[in-house]
């Protein structure tokens, strides 16, 4: 029996033993706090558990992430009990579209794809063609015919990547997310010039994105700068034979480049990069969530059903 003073290693006892007892699994993104991420089964970037929700044998996911990515989940596997502990984690840039906003969009441009980020509602991704995270957005509008128009969504910054790479002249909807945007170029480039023997890890829907884009364009790029996926970067590390790395995403990373690389440096860009949607989940809450079977994320299955093609488009081109 957990009482309320229970400490970190009863909770997390107590986690392995109902996980076992109810063939659950629990899936955490890599913004995730440290303990969260260390009570996972698996932690990875948003097409990594996408990909982990599918092939599992468990019955009942504990997602720990925010609501789009337990929904993403849920739409692929809707035979298993997919939970989120606390239903009120979403996502700033999610927020920027909603479905009547996106059919607006598409009438103006009938004949269009529609390219929507991972970061969407399952209702956005209902009236979208094709599904895409930050590490495979450049393959998914690269697989589409070039006389194609492509409406790409939300976030303008990773469109602004996007398009910077393919070529493609995407139309581009202007949502952000707000703890990513924050991040501007100036800083990067202050601690680029501090730390001269540095890599620089750079998430695409960054704020600084675009000002790179600029000194690409120009010749100018800053020598040993990466844009990636959050699990990209984690690889990038582990492979880089680089001792020290600037990181420009949210901050809960860290945690995971630090366990496995403890011989090498990580520098945020910003400590005020952090996703408070991502750190209302907490061990107590993952505890209940497993306790009491909350809370279940289910999708209208009209909804669902038009959404995973979408998905499917996506997990199919990689
Ligand atoms: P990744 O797909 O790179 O994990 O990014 C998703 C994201 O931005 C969550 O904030
Ligand atoms: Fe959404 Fe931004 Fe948080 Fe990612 S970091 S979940 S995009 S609010």
């Amino acid at each position: 029996m957990i009482t309320a003073q229970a400490t970190q290693a009863e909770i997390l006892e107590e986690i392995q033993r109902l996980k076992k007892q109810k063939n659950a699994v629990i899936l955490a993104h890599n913004y995730e706090l440290p303990e969260v991420q260390d009570a996972a089964d698996f932690v990875g970037d948003s097409l990594g558990l996408s990909r982990e929700a599918e092939t599992t044998d468990a019955e009942r996911i504990v997602f720990c992430g925010v609501h789009f990515m337990a929904e993403t989940a849920s739409i692929i596997c809707p035979q298993k009990k997919v939970l989120i502990p606390d239903l009120e984690a979403g996502c700033s840039l999610a927020a920027t579209i909603n479905a009547a906003q996106l059919r607006e969009w598409k009438a103006k441009y009938p004949g269009a794809v529609v390219v929507s980020y991972v970061n969407t509602t399952a209702e956005v991704k209902a009236e979208s063609d094709y599904c895409c995270t930050s590490s495979n957005a450049v393959k998914v509008v690269n697989a589409i015919p070039a006389d194609k128009e492509i409406l790409f969504l939300p976030d303008m910054f990773l469109g602004a990547y996007v398009r910077h790479v393919t070529g493609r002249n995407l139309h581009v909807w202007m949502g952000e997310c707000h703890v990513h945007a924050g991040i501007r170029p100036e800083e990067v480039r202050h601690l680029q010039e501090e730390h001269r023997g540095s890599e620089t890890l750079v998430h695409p829907e960054c704020g600084c994105t675009t000002a790179f884009l600029y000194y690409d364009a120009a010749g100018d790029m800053p020598r040993n700068t990466y844009f990636q996926s959050t699990e990209g970067m984690t690889r990038h590390v582990r492979q880089s034979p680089a001792k020290e790395f600037i990181i420009v995403t949210e901050i809960g990373i860290l945690h995971r480049m630090e366990k496995a690389s403890p011989d090498k440096t990580f520098i945020p860009a910003s400590r005020e990069a952090l996703c408070r949607y991502m750190k209302m989940i907490t061990l107590e809450k993952v505890l209940r969530s497993l306790q009491e079977d909350v809370y279940e994320v289910k999708v209208p299955a009209e909804i669902a059903a038009k959404a995973r093609l979408a998905i499917d488009r996506m997990l199919h081109i990689g």
